[in-house]
């Protein structure tokens, strides 16, 4: 069926009511009952517009899944490339906007566009975020796509940081779709679908699934029981998100086409939670640097009191090698610059391969400039000379760097324009 077609009958489809469309007299077959996805048909606010000068899932509230998956290039022809580009664009507008990818009758004649396992569910505010690797531009020298001379000079491959394990196959990608959703189906069936209408364009490298405490009030925990996002930006704080977060132009370290994007960090973080259960309370929160129950500072009572790390020089109070001092001493005007926007996930999976419990965070970050931003901060954070005392607990196995692309400002446009033409 042809793309116009499929639109067409989708039109009439969303048309046709909340409930379930009956498809037979649009298509002259015989009559199907699709169910259509009610928070779309009914409540606007359940729904986050696709397009915009930036893309979604970066200073949107974080939903409460996620799913990251990397894809590698499996063709070598720029054209197909561009090709899949522009239908990852609308398919991203449809499913963002919660509607079926299309709708075919079910005559056998052929598999559905639409796989369908969110069919009837609440649109869960998905979000869908595209990114580039440094490997999209140039692979082993090679420059694949004769995009090597865009590509941004701050797109580095993640490098191995000290007491890093990572792993080949949960380690960077050309491409990386974020799909982030207050339903692990709908970001399921996000990335699946597309994944499905990749096919000999490219293939999945990786896919990995996080999770936030679903009604949990306030700040959201991670797995080590801690508030985690306290210091985090607000997300309405629009200087913040200029000064640290969107690349501009003018970026020394970037390029022009990547305007309006930003730079994702993504790190498999596994949690010796066994070691970790067997820490005293004590000790727990001076590792983290903040109260376990309140998540305030170790010099402060409520939650959002800011440390005096200056008037603790020798790190009575809050150590010096605790996590949050060594992430943001709070030196000034530097400290200010590298801050970096996190927007992670827990992880839980099965026990690993020697029986451990193999949980962590899905650490995911936003910066405009990640060698004087993230890596400032990760360098400090595993500086043999004084390590964070909370990286005796974990262990890195996967992740990278990733440019995300500009938003598509309208119809007709598409993710990587500017890139490409
Ligand atoms: C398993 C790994 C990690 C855990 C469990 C963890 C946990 C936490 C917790 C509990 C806080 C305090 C609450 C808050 O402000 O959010 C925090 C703050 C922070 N973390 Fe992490 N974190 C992890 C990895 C990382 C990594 C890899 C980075 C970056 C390189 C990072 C950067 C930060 C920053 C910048 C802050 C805010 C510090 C401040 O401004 O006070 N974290 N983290």
């Amino acid at each position: 069926m042809s793309d116009k077609m499929n639109r067409r009958a989708f039109l009439g489809m969303t048309a046709a009511g909340a409930a379930g469309v009956v498809l037979g007299d649009l298509l002259g077959k015989a009559q199907v009952a699709l169910p259509t996805n009610k928070a779309a048909a009914t409540t606007t606010n359940e729904t986050l517009n696709f397009y915009g000068t930036h893309q979604t899932g970066v200073v949107t509230p974080a939903q409460n899944f996620a799913n990251v998956a990397a894809f590698d290039v499996t063709t070598s022809d720029v054209k197909e490339l561009q090709a899949l580009m522009k239908q990852w664009t609308e398919m991203a507008a449809t499913l963002m906007a919660g509607k079926p990818l299309a709708v075919e009758p079910q005559d056998g004649a052929f598999p559905p566009t639409d796989t369908g396992e969110q069919f009837g569910l609440d649109t869960g505010k998905l979000t869908l975020t595209f990114a580039l690797g440094a490997t999209f531009f140039e692979k082993e020298g090679v420059d694949r796509f004769g995009l090597r001379s865009r590509k941004p000079a701050g797109l580095t491959e993640m490098p191995i940081f000290h007491k890093d394990s990572l792993q080949e196959q949960l380690t960077h990608g050309d491409i990386v779709v974020q799909a982030c959703a207050d339903d692990p189906i709908i970001c399921f069936h996000a990335i699946r679908n597309l994944t499905k209408a990749a096919r000999g364009v490219a293939h999945l490298r990786w896919q990995q699934t996080g999770q936030l405490g679903v009604k949990s009030q306030g700040t959201k925990r991670n797995l080590f029981g801690f508030k985690d996002g306290t210091a985090n930006p607000a997300l309405q704080d629009e200087t913040f998100m200029k000064n640290n977060v969107w690349i501009d132009a003018s970026d020394k370290d970037s390029a022009p086409w990547l305007a309006g994007g930003t730079y994702m960090v993504v790190r498999r973080i596994h949690m010796r939670i066994e070691t970790w259960d067997q820490q005293t309370y004590s000790d727990q929160e001076e590792i983290i640097g903040r109260q376990k129950v309140s998540g305030a500072p170790m010099d402060g009572k409520a939650e959002f009191d800011t440390p005096q790390f200056a008037a603790d020089a020798e790190g009575k109070v809050t150590a010096l090698d605790s996590h949050i001092r060594l992430s943001n001493p709070r030196t000034g005007e530097n400290s200010e610059r590298e801050r970096i926007l996190r927007r992670g996930y827990n992880f839980m999976d099965n026990l690993d391969s020697v029986g451990r419990i193999n949980a962590g965070l899905l650490f995911v970050c936003f910066n405009r400039n990640i060698q004087t931003q993230f890596e400032s901060i990760q360098k400090r954070l595993t500086n043999p000379k004084m390590p964070d005392q909370m990286l005796a607990y974990t262990d890195t196995t996967g992740g990278g760097y990733f440019a995300v692309l500009p938003g598509v400002s309208s119809k007709g446009s598409y993710l990587g324009q500017t890139l490409f033409e």
